[in-house]
């Protein structure tokens, strides 16, 4: 392994029991093997060390009560974020924010997993601290977002594709030495743009490519091949596109050796578009949904961490509970940015005199979907601003 070699000086790995309890995996004898057919049609077996690793930090995010705090805005995202409480993008205030999130106290009693963008992966709290070392603290496993965002699809109907597969390995390499044990990758899929076949294709293929590098790497892939909610049209027609969608990527992905067992899913939930005027409720966006996974997804896969994609903080948890009346074969629960940050934001306003009361919020927006993934959410004493729904059209992460 190339990467093996980086592993031995990781800063990290003595300060984190689950990092700890693992760094002899990454030396002993590996923990299973992969068969590639060659042009002959025999095979070869490929070793992967990095195994038993995947399959335990995929276990650990995927924990009972626990979702991912998705905190990986790029930094023109986070410029829009900022922007809507009247600061400017400027380092400083980003770290000041991110800083909030993370140090919220008791965040990992309901946050297994936080998504950090390469900024945020390398820089410290404002007092000092790293961010991955605070969150190691907390329980929390730190991830990367990878992807290098979407450009325009040649040939395609005004559709999108994701970059970021040049340099990957190295980038992974060097992430997992920082200190992250898991990935994300977000490319998306318009509805009223096609979607055509070649960027369903193109979609999956990426997603594949990436996770199997991910792995190779030591970093358990988030597979995000995100539906947007742009459209008029009703819930059906987005349970069609995606079951194409995911009998795509899970093809591409066994084509690539993906280990199934190490890998996290990011789909988003099965809704009519956000212009329909048939809305569905929490029991209807549950059963499209659960349908859709029980078709297309193996019980291999062992967490189902949902997107919020602009859904209200309150719509998105009604769902997600919605979905967690009854057994699934797979942990199901979240991976939201908006839906858990919005009003955390709105709270903060950038003054150093509110930070207490934005960890709150926070720290509310956790607990309710921690329950959501028990089945166990109410729904009673939200506030107005937890209500209100945060779609924008061809919204870019
Ligand atoms: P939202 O929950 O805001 O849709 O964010 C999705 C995402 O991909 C973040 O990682």
């Amino acid at each position: 392994m190339a990467s093996a070699s980086l592993l031995k000086s990781s800063p990290v790995i003595d300060k984190s029991d689950f990092v700890k309890g693992q760094t002899s995996l990454r030396f002993g004898p590996a923990s299973s093997v992969r068969c590639i057919p060659n042009v002959s049609g025999s095979s070869l077996v490929v070793k992967s060390s990095y195994a038993d690793e995947l399959v335990k930090t995929a276990k650990t995010i995927a924990s009972p009560g626990r979702g991912i705090l998705a905190m990986d805005e790029s930094n023109a995202t986070c410029g829009k974020r900022l922007a809507s409480i009247g600061l400017e993008n400027t380092e400083a205030n980003r770290q000041a924010y991110r800083t909030l999130l993370v140090t919220v106290p008791g965040l990992g009693e309901h946050i297994s997993g936080a998504i950090l963008f390469e900024e945020t992966l390398y820089q410290s709290t404002v007092d000092g601290r790293k961010i991955v070392d605070v969150l190691i603290e907390q329980n929390i496993v730190p991830g990367i977002k990878v992807d290098k965002g979407l450009v325009p699809l040649t040939g395609s109907n005004n559709e999108s594709w994701c970059q970021g597969l040049d340099g990957l390995a190295s980038r992974s390499a060097a992430y997992y030495q920082q200190g992250a044990r898991f990935a994300k990758w977000r490319t998306v899929v318009s509805i009223p743009n096609g979607p055509s076949a070649l960027a369903m294709k193109e979609a999956a293929w990426g997603l594949a490519r990436y996770a199997a590098i991910s792995q190779d790497n030591g970093l358990v892939p988030i597979v995000e091949p995100e539906i947007l909610l742009d459209g008029e049209h009703g819930i059906e027609r987005t349970f069609e596109v995606a079951q194409k969608v995911w009998a795509e990527v899970f093809f591409y992905m066994a084509e690539n050796n993906v280990m199934f067992e190490g890998i996290l899913l990011k789909p988003s939930m099965v809704t009519p578009g956000a212009e329909c005027k048939d809305k569905a409720t929490p029991q209807q966006v549950a059963d499209y949904t659960l349908k859709l996974l029980h078709r297309r997804i193996p019980p291999a896969v062992p967490g189902i961490m949902f997107l919020s994609g602009g859904q209200s903080e309150v719509e998105a948890t009604l769902n997600l509970n919605a979905m967690n009346q009854g057994p699934n074969p797979w942990h199901v629960s979240f991976s939201y940015a908006r839906a858990l940050q919005n009003t955390c934001l709105k709270t903060w306003g950038g003054r150093p005199e509110n930070v207490k009361a934005a960890q709150e919020a926070l720290l509310i927006r956790a607990k309710a979907n921690s329950l959501a993934q028990l089945g166990k959410y109410t729904g009673e004493g939200e506030s107005e601003e937890a209500k209100k729904g945060m779609f924008v059209k061809g919204y870019v992460y």
